[in-house]
């Protein structure tokens, strides 16, 4: 059976729901349509909300990308994937140094359940640098350390990785068509860059090969957010 959720709509947005509580999230989302974005939800929200909160996004007929970043034993991370996948999410993650074995039995339970989300992994997380790989015992270039993880991912059976919109070309161009790239760091033209330093526009992500662009402030702080979505959506040349 495929995700419901993906029948329904193809947006390649992601708005992230970096939101401390459930009344603060829901008052954004209840200003977004469902037709033109999907909802990241991380741990700072899945940890104060709980799943109760999720599934009430996925009842609002969200597609939810559940950014937990499982990290543990194959048979826990196993576990943990069947228990966000019952929840009806859209998508979920692991972080690919858990090793090959911890993928495929992540792999193994999405597949195992009705609604088989897109598992995804992290590679190398972008607040990390070639000092802090090395602090932790990898002496591998950090580019290279990107492109072994990523290449395990797709042994594991995985469907893609999250990576900055500045390395989805390279990716892309080693993992092919149908490898998924989840890109944050986007910022439109003329927008605020915040904390972000490395940005791409919506439009360059996708033309470098992202598959999915995560956005947070250009629309959670926005004064109009479903008008900031539009844009969006129209900048990248979907139809609203
Ligand atoms: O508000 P902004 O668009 O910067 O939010 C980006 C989102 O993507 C946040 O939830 C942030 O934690 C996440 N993210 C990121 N960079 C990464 C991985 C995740 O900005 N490398």
């Amino acid at each position: 059976m495929t995700n419901p959720v993906q029948k329904i709509h193809d947006s390649k947005i992601i708005v992230a729901l970096d939101y401390a509580d459930a009344n603060s999230a829901l008052k954004l989302v209840n200003q977004l349509d469902p037709n033109l974005c999907r909802l990241k939800v991380g741990k700072e929200l899945f940890t104060a909300t709980g799943p109760q909160f999720v599934e009430q996004l996925v009842k609002k007929d969200f597609g939810v990308f559940l950014d937990l970043k499982f990290h543990d034993i194959p048979n826990t991370v196993a576990k943990a994937c069947t228990a966000a996948s019952n929840l009806g999410v859209w998508m979920l993650n692991v972080h690919a140094s858990g090793g090959l074995e911890m993928m495929q039995a992540a792999q193994q339970a999405v597949q195992s359940c009705d609604t088989k989300p897109i598992l995804i992994a992290v590679t190398v997380l972008t607040s990390m640098n070639q000092a802090s790989l090395k602090q932790i015992g990898i002496q591998t270039d950090l580019t290279t350390h990107v492109l072994n993880l990523a290449a395990l991912t797709k042994q594991a059976g995985l469907s893609g990785v999250v990576c900055s919109a500045m390395e989805a070309s390279l990716l892309r161009k080693n993992f092919g068509q149908d490898f998924c790239l989840v890109t944050p760091g986007i910022r439109p033209a003329n927008t605020s860059l915040d904390d972000q330093s490395r940005v791409v526009t919506p439009s360059d992500a996708l033309s470098y090969g992202a598959s999915y662009l995560v956005i947070g402030r250009p629309i959670t702080k926005a004064e109009n957010p479903l008008q900031a979505l539009e844009l969006i959506v129209k900048e990248i040349g979907g139809s609203i």
